[in-house]
């Protein structure tokens, strides 16, 4: 009894010592600071601008997806082995975390995955982001900040012990600004079809050859993406995409489960899914040999 108290105690020590590491050592990489130079832009303040950043906000990058209608912000992940994440209240309103930011706050934090205090925003897609134009990046801003402002507070984040492990062993890519291209950003151009599947998550869920599988950083039991490249979608037309992207309906009629975003990528203009759908039949894929790069 007394050998099995002292090896059960050991036992404890050395997971306490484990978990003591593991912590110390995500708590260094968590707080790494990033120093990226903003370009010096201006909010545009004219109607056209303010409905480019809703579509923006809405359809393409669906923002509305993780920080709610109202961008309020909500509970995002509340799991004692992951972790709790709140995605924050955007709107200025009392609790928001970006009331008073400057244009330069807004870009660290939204093309650059980084907070002001240089620390890394955790889970917030700035690798799909940091493709934004100026121009739609600006007009974002000045759409989200025009929204009226919500009364919510929400704590600060904190990782659980899986979330920890996950990371140190790969497997969860917790921070993308630490493989967003800082210096390009701003300065990308790319074709209409290609642009609206960079910046509207495709790739982040169907994978870098949109082949579809389990989504990185899901929880298990989350329905694997679609194989949406030239080896999937066989025998769909544009209409029938159209209709998918729009209601959520196969061409058989059954309906795309969540987290497929169709509710928002219904807001999609018909020569946005057009370009979309001639784009992801091209085959002209980053992951593709002699494909576009950067
Ligand atoms: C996949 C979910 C997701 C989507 C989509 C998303 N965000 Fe976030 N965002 C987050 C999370 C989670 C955080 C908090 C990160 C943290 O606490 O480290 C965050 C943080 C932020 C912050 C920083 C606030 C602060 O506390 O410093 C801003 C600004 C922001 N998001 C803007 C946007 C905008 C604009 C869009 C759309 C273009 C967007 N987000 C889309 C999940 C998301
Ligand atoms: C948040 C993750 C996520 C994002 C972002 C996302 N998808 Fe999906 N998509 C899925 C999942 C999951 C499925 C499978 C749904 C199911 O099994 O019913 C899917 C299914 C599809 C389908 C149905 C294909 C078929 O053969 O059944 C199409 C079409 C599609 N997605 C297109 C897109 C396009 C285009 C984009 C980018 C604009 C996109 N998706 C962005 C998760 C996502």
């Amino acid at each position: 009894m007394r050998r099995l108290g002292r090896w059960f105690l050991g036992f404890l020590l050395v997971i306490a010592g484990a978990l003591g590491a593991l912590y110390g050592y995500t708590a260094l990489r968590f707080n790494r600071s990033y120093d990226v130079a903003t370009r010096p832009l201006t909010l545009p303040t004219d109607s056209a601008s303010l409905a480019r950043g809703q579509h923006v906000a809405t359809a393409i990058g669906k923002c509305v997806d993780c920080h709610t209608a109202d961008l309020g912000g909500k509970v995002f992940i509340d799991d004692k082995a992951l972790g709790y994440i709140v995605t924050p209240n955007l709107t200025g309103g009392p609790g928001s975390p970006v009331a008073g930011w400057a244009l330069a706050d807004w870009d660290r934090a939204i093309r650059h995955g980084v907070r002001p205090n240089h620390r890394g925003l955790a889970i917030m897609p700035a690798e799909e982001y940091q493709y934004f134009t100026d121009a739609d990046f600006t007009a974002l801003v000045a759409y989200i900040t025009s929204v009226p402002k919500v009364d919510r507070s929400l704590p600060g984040r904190t990782f659980g012990p899986m979330a920890r492990a996950l990371y140190v062993a790969g497997k969860l890519p917790l921070f993308p600004a630490e493989v967003v291209k800082h210096d390009s950003v701003g300065r990308h151009s790319f074709p209409e079809g290609e642009y609206l599947a960079r910046t509207g998550g495709c790739f982040a869920c169907h994978g870098v050859t949109l082949a579809g599988g389990a989504i990185v950083g899901m929880p298990p039991g989350t329905p694997p993406a679609a194989n949406i490249s030239t080896t999937g979608m066989i025998n769909w037309t544009l209409a029938d995409f159209t209709t998918a992207l729009r209601t959520g309906k196969r061409p058989d009629g059954s309906t795309l489960k969540a987290p497929m975003p169709w509710k928002l990528t219904a807001n999609l203009t018909d020569a946005e899914i057009e370009a979309l759908w001639n784009y992801l039949r091209s085959g002209n894929y980053p992951s593709q040999a002699g494909g576009p790069k950067s």
